[in-house]
């Protein structure tokens, strides 16, 4: 299998996403020309330093190129003022300088994380992403969204920095938990359905062979997705109009995510499956498009063995309208008014505003009371 680009056309901050096997032990090669001195600063965590981080070193050495590495815990905690201040204050110990590359390997808290401390240290460096989640490969890896959590939520603090080169090794994959491989897979088939129809197509063709580990099909699930995810950003780098649309049944997720206390009862991939799901029924039942979409939606994420409806969520859930009032707190909301992702068919979605919550309230509230039969 060869090593596939795509290509993200930002301008002066272009760069290549590489797709393919064995990219670990190539990365030396891969990121050499970039390298004014032949040093880095890696930034990891402690599981997946265990289980990648003597790979990429040896990749790098095989380049000539030194590293010094800062392994931080795994985990959503470490996206905090505290993780930054160490990332930080650690390159400034380094001396990692301007001209320098920061490489970080991770899943997203990582990448969120390393990608801002790189934006902020010494006014910004370049970093290099290689994500080793399949959610980080499809989507956090890409397009330069950086950041921490707050006390006040998650992604609350960060900037718009993109990376210099984003190296996906499909390798890296078979190391996931069929739980976190599965979570990832939420965002893939969100690609499909919000503006690609054949790829929603195919996917319910390919997807179990591609969760049961062939890799092929691995790597051109990630190809098409992070080709979708570059077209998006191209057109709206920072979000002003279509990028949202990567946020496909992402508020209903984050209010999920909020009323389960971020924990491990629902992964963030698995809230954006369900969200996905119920943004299409709200969908269908606005009159945006057919009750047979929602049906299909929810036809594949059951085949795959995923989490799709709320009745699929271990533990309490508080009642509809908290749910809603937690959906209030999402960062579409303009002027007070919470705007939705909805679709008009699959691989047709849109932004709008024009949803009536007693809807949304009738959906969650179906949604919850199925829990109990
Ligand atoms: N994860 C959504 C975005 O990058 O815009």
């Amino acid at each position: 299998m060869s090593i596939q680009t795509v290509h993200v056309p930002l301008g002066d901050r272009a760069y290549d996403v590489r797709i393919g096997r064995g990219l670990l032990a190539k990365a030396g090669a891969e990121i050499a020309r970039m390298l004014p001195r032949p040093h880095v600063a890696i930034l990891t965590e402690d599981r997946v330093a265990a289980a990648h981080l003597d790979t990429l070193k040896a990749g790098l050495e095989a380049a000539g190129i030194t590293s010094a590495t800062l392994s931080l815990a795994p985990g959503e905690t470490t996206k905090s003022w505290d993780g930054l201040t160490r990332a930080v204050e650690w390159l400034l110990s380094e001396r990692i300088e301007r001209q320098d590359v920061v490489i970080a390997l991770g899943g997203g808290v990582i990448g969120d994380l390393a990608g801002f401390a790189s934006a902020i240290m010494r006014r910004g460096v370049r970093f290099v992403q290689v994500p080793t989640s399949l959610l980080a490969q499809v989507d956090s890896s890409v397009g330069g969204k950086t950041g921490i959590n707050t006390l006040h939520g998650k992604n609350l603090v960060g900037a718009f920095h993109q990376p210099s080169l984003v190296l996906a090794d499909i390798d890296v994959l078979d190391t996931l938990s069929p739980r976190d491989f599965l979570a990832g897979y939420g965002e893939v088939v969100k690609y499909g359905m919000l503006g690609k129809s054949d790829f929603f197509d195919w996917l319910e063709i390919n997807g179990p062979a591609m969760a049961a580990g062939d890799k092929a099909l691995r790597a051109e699930a990630v190809r098409v997705s992070v080709q979708m995810k570059s077209d998006i950003v191209v057109r709206d780098e920072t979000e002003q109009g279509d990028r949202a649309l990567l946020n496909l049944g992402h508020t209903f997720c984050h209010a999920l995510e909020a009323a389960t206390g971020y924990s491990d009862r629902l992964l963030h991939g698995e809230g954006v499956a369900i969200g996905c799901a119920l943004a299409f029924e709200v969908s269908a039942r606005s009159g945006f498009c057919s009750q047979e979409d929602p049906s299909r939606v929810r036809a594949h994420l059951k085949t795959m063995g995923m989490k799709t409806d709320l009745a699929d969520i271990p533990g309490d859930l508080p009642d509809a309208d908290a749910l809603l009032s937690l959906m209030g707190q999402d960062k579409k909301v303009i002027a007070g008014q919470l705007r939705f992702i909805m679709a008009r068919a699959i691989g047709e979605a849109f932004v709008t505003a024009d949803v009536s919550p007693e809807i949304v309230r009738k959906v969650l509230a179906e949604g919850l009371a199925a829990r109990t039969t």
